[in-house]
């Protein structure tokens, strides 16, 4: 080709592409504008306008959260700038918003509007790979339906398969309360949380008297505890995770997927040789459904980051918020002893009203998830926050992320009163007016937690059990809560208590 004639095809090749890009970016103005126009849209208060890429943010940010004060300084940011209000994350727009109707239209009434995004994505991808977590839209529907049937009512409402690890749970902390009735409950808690979690996902829970069982689980849980921190600190780094080559990150997750593959060639073994139907785990439910080793490995590595971590930190706050009131403690106690000595079915348990009180209260003053986001897909709108008065809808252009602080918001005084901050279980005795979306430690929508049910149940039970057998639960010193941010949030100190056994208790098989 002559070179006069190349340079004309690439003139008009480049000519071609910018006069493209004009127009499809007017017509994307013009689309826009009209959205605004027709919902009488206002842009949300910008405080930090004079940084644009969000770095001094970033960075407060990152100090916090090695301070260990991020939820102190997320929420001082809302009572600063107000319930909604924008910021930037490099080149991504954030908008924060703490009300309640917004997180409505996030979560259910224009779901399919947003999706995990891709920062959540690419830092989970090496560990959970495609399971449901990951994905959004219809991928998301149709994997959460091959899920859903584990979780059946048979299933979460089996309260007896629990007794033998609450059993021997129970025998740990005695034994080390038995030196001057001091123990931090906290590793009990997430060892407890992980035997359920086992329970749940494979049917059984580590033998610990086989010394290689219980010494393959040691190593499973330190590299799923360093796996779970590296995805954090690629959920920091964002597109900076290309850096960092995170060699050992690598490392731990490989020793994760070694150790969950046993677990499901395990499990695909006795399918190929006996009759599975009877059994009830959550593996042996998806084996129903798919023998494909990948997906049962990511959904299994997926259940167990949902479900034991999510767990043992619930137990663990709500009792380092229990050991500071002794007329909680003595209520708990007068009501699992009313219950009497038979075994509970998960019904009677719900029944237990002011233990379910205590676990709501404990939930909305310290969220397990404090906060969540989501990435809108296409340009939509969110109906208030927007204005200086802050009632005006809010245009979400795609791309964009709508970040929500479920523990500012459930701390909320105009929504839970000038005592929001305080722990009260009393506060559930009467209905919560207009709470629906103003509580959401499980999220609510599609998407909601699929283990709710069993979190809420097992929580019960444990809760009743320990009502039961100890007349006392003290805090051994009164410090303040301090955050431990990491897939959960829980307490940094654990929960070191004075535990006193009743000695009226009965040990016997049948009495509970
Ligand atoms: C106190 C305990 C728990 C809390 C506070 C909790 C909270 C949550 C939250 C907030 C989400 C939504 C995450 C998001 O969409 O961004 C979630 C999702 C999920 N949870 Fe839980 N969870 C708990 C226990 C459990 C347990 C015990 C299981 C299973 C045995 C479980 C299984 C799941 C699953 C499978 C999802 C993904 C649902 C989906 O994306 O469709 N969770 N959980």
């Amino acid at each position: 080709m002559e070179q006069g004639n190349f340079r004309a095809i690439t003139l008009f090749l480049i000519g071609t592409w910018i006069t493209w890009k004009v127009v499809t970016q007017f017509q994307k103005w013009r689309r826009r504008r009209a959205i605004i126009t027709q919902h009488g849209c206002r842009a949300p208060p910008t405080p930090t306008e004079r940084d644009p890429f969000g770095l001094k943010d970033i960075r407060e940010s990152t100090e916090a959260y090695h301070s260990k004060t991020l939820l102190q300084r997320t929420c001082a940011q809302y009572d600063r700038y107000g319930k909604t209000y924008t910021s930037r994350f490099m080149t991504q727009k954030v908008i924060h918003t703490i009300e309640p109707e917004n997180i409505k239209a996030v979560l259910s009434t224009n779901f399919y509007d947003y999706g995990v995004g891709w920062r959540r994505k690419h830092a989970f991808r090496p560990l959970l790979g495609g399971s449901l977590f990951q994905i959004d839209g219809h991928a998301w529907a149709k994997s959460r339906a091959v899920i859903q049937p584990a979780f059946s009512r048979a299933r979460v409402n089996d309260v007896a398969a629990w007794e033998p690890i609450v059993e021997s749970f129970l025998a740990r902390v005695l034994d080390a309360a038995s030196d001057k009735h001091t123990v931090d409950l906290a590793p009990h808690f997430f060892q407890l949380a992980t035997d359920l979690a086992s329970s749940f996902i494979r049917g059984k829970t580590t033998d610990k008297s086989k010394e290689i069982e219980r010494r393959e689980e040691e190593e499973f849980l330190e590299a799923m505890k360093e796996a779970g921190g590296g995805c954090e600190k690629r959920w920091q780094l964002g597109i900076f995770t290309v850096l960092f080559p995170m060699k050992d990150f690598f490392r731990q997750v490989a020793k994760v997927h070694k150790y969950m593959e046993k677990q499901v060639n395990d499990v695909l073994a006795i399918r190929d040789a006996a009759d599975i139907s009877k059994r009830r785990d959550f593996l042996a439910s998806l084996t129903e459904r798919t023998k494909d080793r990948k997906v049962l490995t990511d959904e299994a590595c997926m259940l167990f980051v949902a479900a034991a971590d999510t767990t043992g930190c619930l137990l663990t706050n709500l009792f380092f918020l229990l050991g500071r009131y002794e007329d909680v403690w003595r209520r708990l106690r007068e009501e699992a002893a009313a219950f009497g000595s038979k075994r509970p079915t998960a019904q009677d348990l719900k029944k237990l009203k002011y233990h379910v009180n205590c676990i709501r209260e404990a939930l909305r003053v310290l969220p397990i998830l404090p906060s969540n986001s989501r990435e809108a897909y296409k340009d939509t709108v969110l109906p208030i926050g927007g204005g200086a008065d802050g009632t005006s809808p809010v245009f979400v252009p795609a791309g964009s992320v709508v970040s929500f602080s479920i523990m500012a918001m459930q701390r909320r005084k105009d929504l839970w009163g000038e005592d929001a901050e305080e722990f009260r279980p009393e506060r559930w005795e009467i209905t919560q007016p207009g709470i629906n979306w103003a509580y959401i430690p499980f999220m609510q929508g599609p998407r909601i937690c699929l283990g709710n049910e069993l979190a809420m149940l097992e929580a019960i039970y444990i809760l009743m059990r320990m009502a039961k057998r100890f007349k006392r639960l003290d805090r051994i010193d009164q410090k303040p809560w301090m955050e431990n941010v990491s897939v959960g949030t829980t307490s940094a100190d654990g929960v070191k208590v004075v535990l006193v056994p009743d000695e009226t208790y009965n040990l016997g098989v049948a009495t509970l």
